[in-house]
């Protein structure tokens, strides 16, 4: 069974998206353990609610940034964890974290990536005025939402959207997408070929091809 860290800032539906798909079996996964950056993540409560282990740990306590991802690695690394999902984690990881779990360590960003990285994704996107935006799920490398992509859904940006209403379409697919990812990644289907990841077929179901006709298939239309 695949052994999760999960990395969260806030809220954590997305690490409840998590927990549920690991409850209901549809996840064949365990979080180890969760991390969060700040005191009052709703994320903990979460997490002590299914009884999962959590820690704080404050940035501020650290000499660098780079000394605050060598203590987060060392303590998923001390739990065994194999994947390490940000789930709502407002920093951009560093190379301490990103050695210790190389194309290990998977983001949700709420857009349709390269377009619209960084903070505030949906509200970019109702001011630029695209018709469709989404959410990424992505491998993460040094920069801002930059690494290969792994999953994406199309949602549509509707007249009179603001960023709250995009925000909340794109949320539910986030919480599908997700976990689907994870999924993937239990069953070692995501080969990464430089930038591009491939999903392969299930075992035994065509051996270790691409997926046929398989991409990305949530649209929100
Ligand atoms: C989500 O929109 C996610 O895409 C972004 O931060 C938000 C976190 O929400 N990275 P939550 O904490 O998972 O509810």
């Amino acid at each position: 069974m695949l052994k999760l860290g999960v990395l969260a800032s806030g809220r954590g539906s997305n690490f409840q998206a998590i927990i549920d798909a690991i409850e209901s079996g549809a996840l064949k996964a365990s979080v180890e353990l969760l991390v969060v950056d700040n005191p009052v993540a709703h994320a903990a409560e979460r997490a002590k609610k299914h009884g999962i282990d959590h820690l704080y740990i404050n940035p501020k306590d650290f000499a660098s940034k780079d000394d605050f991802f060598v203590k987060i690695s060392e303590e998923l690394k001390a739990r065994g964890v194999e994947l390490v999902v940000l789930a709502g984690f407002m920093r951009i990881v560093r190379k301490p974290l990103l050695d210790a779990f190389p194309m290990r360590v998977m983001n949700i960003h709420p857009a349709i990536l390269p377009s619209f990285p960084g903070l505030h994704g949906q509200a970019q996107a109702v001011d630029y005025g695209v018709k469709v935006s989404g959410c990424t799920v992505h491998f993460v490398d040094e920069g801002m939402d930059t690494g290969p992509v792994i999953m994406q859904a199309v949602v549509p940006v509707l007249d009179g959207d603001d960023e709250d209403s995009l925000s909340t379409r794109i949320l539910a697919f986030e919480h599908k997408i997700f976990p689907e990812a994870i999924r993937l990644f239990s069953e070692g289907r995501l080969k990464v070929e430089g930038r591009v990841v491939k999903i392969m077929e299930r075992e035994g179901q065509g051996g270790t091809g691409p997926a046929e006709g398989f991409t990305s298939p949530p649209i929100g239309y």
